[in-house]
């Protein structure tokens, strides 16, 4: 069996950290989200993997290499454009072959793991299997309407009228069938493939689609929100550890993470938080549900409910909560309430000034 993972697209809902940066490897507790997902599909003892890469593919190479890392090997799948999750599958029809796999999206995360829904597939073999899981706003999903024996019968894309609250988590286990309902399938209104009108094709055709619903907590890292939501639940399993220099003028609380070479100074850390290699905060105070990355400066600042990307630089900012900081950004507080702000932002950038 093999996996397909999904780390092309568009990732327009998190501009402009996107213009610059794969969202897959946006951090969550300072682990690229992609490499959870690559994690739990070596666990569910797959590791053959093809990776789907768009415009990002170089940084997307440079952060799995060859998969050994994982225990895995990894062949990378390149798609020219961004046209669908069932385009996806096209252009990885030669490599999969006639085998079945998972197809996993790189910027969902599963908590707890696939193991289980790969091993039932396995012994099954029934067909595609689909995780479900209730959501309060479907229509913003992909949507399942399931009979009370797991069989589905009908998936939208976002509809706007939902017919079940049961939203399909991004991870989906195929036999070869699916290639031709992907070869079929007509691309839809939004110019996409879609891979929920490929599956509808199946169940159509009288294939077997069975749905079972995930008892964890799954999240698609879609926006901000969702980043932001799932670094604070990452991080409340976090294992405390001091690898790096606290003096004895800060004061750590709750489960907190020092990473080798950082450097806490007269500082809070409220946790759950964690502070990446090389990182010095100073005069501050963090968290709790915050993460900064490796080779960032946090002078004089608070900063909470956030994640920080590597070589941010905050000084002198006050408080700071909620946010996404990309790499290498400048923070930097006025001396006294100003009459005009200064600003240097890039493209589709997003700030919340106090007037
Ligand atoms: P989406 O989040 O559905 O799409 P997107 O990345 O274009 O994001 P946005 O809607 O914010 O513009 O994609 C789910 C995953 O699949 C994600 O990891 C990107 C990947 N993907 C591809 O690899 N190829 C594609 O053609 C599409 C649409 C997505």
């Amino acid at each position: 069996m093999k996996a397909l993972v999904l780390a092309g697209g568009t990732g327009s809902r998190l501009w402009p950290i996107t213009h610059t940066a794969a969202k897959q490897l946006i951090p969550v507790a300072n682990k690229p989200v992609l490499f959870y997902g690559i994690e739990a599909l070596v666990m569910a003892g797959i590791t053959e993997i093809g990776v789907v890469v768009g415009d990002t593919a170089q940084e997307i190479q440079a952060a799995l290499g060859d998969g050994a890392r994982f225990g895995a090997r990894v062949t990378y799948l390149r798609q020219d454009r961004p046209l669908g999750l069932a385009h996806a599958v096209r252009v990885a029809r030669d490599w999969l072959g006639d085998e079945d796999f998972v197809m996993y999206l790189g910027d969902n995360f599963v908590v707890g793991g696939i193991a289980g829904v790969v091993q039932r597939f396995r012994t099954t073999r029934c067909g595609t299997r689909l995780l479900v899981t209730k959501v309060p706003d479907p229509s913003a999903f992909g949507v399942a309407e399931v009979t009370p024996e797991g069989r589905v019968v009908r998936l939208e894309e976002k509809p706007a009228r939902p017919r079940s609250d049961l939203a399909v988590v991004g991870v989906y286990l195929f036999t070869s069938a699916v290639h031709r309902a992907v070869a079929a399938i007509e691309p839809s209104a939004r110019g996409e493939l879609e891979i929920t009108d490929a599956i509808q094709w199946l169940i159509d055709s009288g294939h077997d689609v069975v749905a079972e619903t995930i008892d964890g907590y799954w999240k698609d890292t879609g926006d901000v929100a969702d980043m932001l939501e799932v670094n604070q639940r990452v991080l409340a399993d976090l294992e405390p550890a001091v690898r790096g220099a606290v003096d004895s003028a800060s004061v750590l609380l709750g489960p907190v993470r020092i990473e080798p070479g950082a450097e806490i100074v007269r500082s809070r850390i409220v946790g759950p938080a964690v502070i990446g290699a090389h990182t010095t905060v100073r005069d501050s105070r963090i968290g709790p549900a915050t993460s900064v990355a490796e080779g960032c400066a946090v002078i004089e600042s608070d900063v909470e409910f956030s994640i920080v990307l590597r070589d941010a630089r905050i000084t002198g900012a006050g408080r700071i909560e909620g946010s996404l900081i990309g790499r290498a950004v400048q923070v930097t507080g006025a001396a006294r309430t100003p009459q005009a702000h200064r600003l240097v932002l890039g493209d589709h950038s997003r700030i919340q000034l106090a007037s």
